[in-house]
């Protein structure tokens, strides 16, 4: 049993969990990487590594006449034959509903830029940091969290708060988010494999 890897853009926390694999730091493999979008640079990644990848697209569903549950069932059925020990959503910029959720329950894991219940959705990073130029926020931070049908919310794993710094840029503040993002994914991954194998 392995873990599978949902993307939707440029990879670099499944190249985290990649490198982490390689190294031996994280004892699994990544069985496959499933992206929501042709275009995502992680499918190269992905490549790369030599694992398997999949493209399933909303668009070709809703296209066809079905609905976004017919997604999520899709693929969680294109998902279930792996087995996943865990489902690790590392960029993952499609809500997934409870019919896919049910599938695999407690395997679920959501990485997220932001602190518990502090900038759900998009362009977290972002809005953290017009939030601190407006003096409302010292700190932001990341997490990694059980996936439920409400967005970037659920039990929380491993979190790490990132602080802003004297002349910090959304570019340099963003820098610091992901290496703590790709530290706390490992981290996460890490200590559920190992709750699972004792
Ligand atoms: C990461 O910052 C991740 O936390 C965020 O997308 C980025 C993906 O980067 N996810 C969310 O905002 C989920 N709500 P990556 O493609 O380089 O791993």
């Amino acid at each position: 049993m392995g873990i599978v890897v949902l993307i939707s853009g440029n990879g670099s926390n499944l190249q985290a969990l990649i490198d982490a694999v390689q190294s031996k730091k994280l004892p699994t493999t990544i069985d496959l990487v499933v992206s929501n979008r042709k275009s995502a640079y992680g499918l190269q990644r992905a490549e790369a590594a030599g694992i398997p990848t999949l493209v399933l697209t909303l668009k070709s569903f809703l296209a066809d006449g079905k609905t976004r549950e017919d997604y999520d069932r899709a693929l969680a059925e294109a998902i279930w034959p792996y087995k996943p020990q865990l489902i690790v959503l590392a960029g993952w910029m499609h809500i997934l509903s409870s019919v896919f959720l049910e599938y695999f329950p407690n395997r679920v894991i959501n990485l997220h830029p932001a602190l518990p219940n502090e900038f759900a959705g998009i362009n977290a990073i972002e809005r953290a940091f017009e939030a601190y130029q407006r003096g409302e926020i010292k700190q932001s931070g990341c997490m990694v969290h059980y996936a439920i049908p409400e967005v970037d919310a659920g039990d929380v794993i491993v979190q790490e708060i990132v602080p802003f710094l004297p002349n910090d840029t959304l570019e340099s503040f963003a820098e610091r988010m992901h290496a703590a993002e790709h530290r706390i994914l490992v981290e996460a991954v890490s200590r559920l494999l190992a709750q699972s194998s004792s």
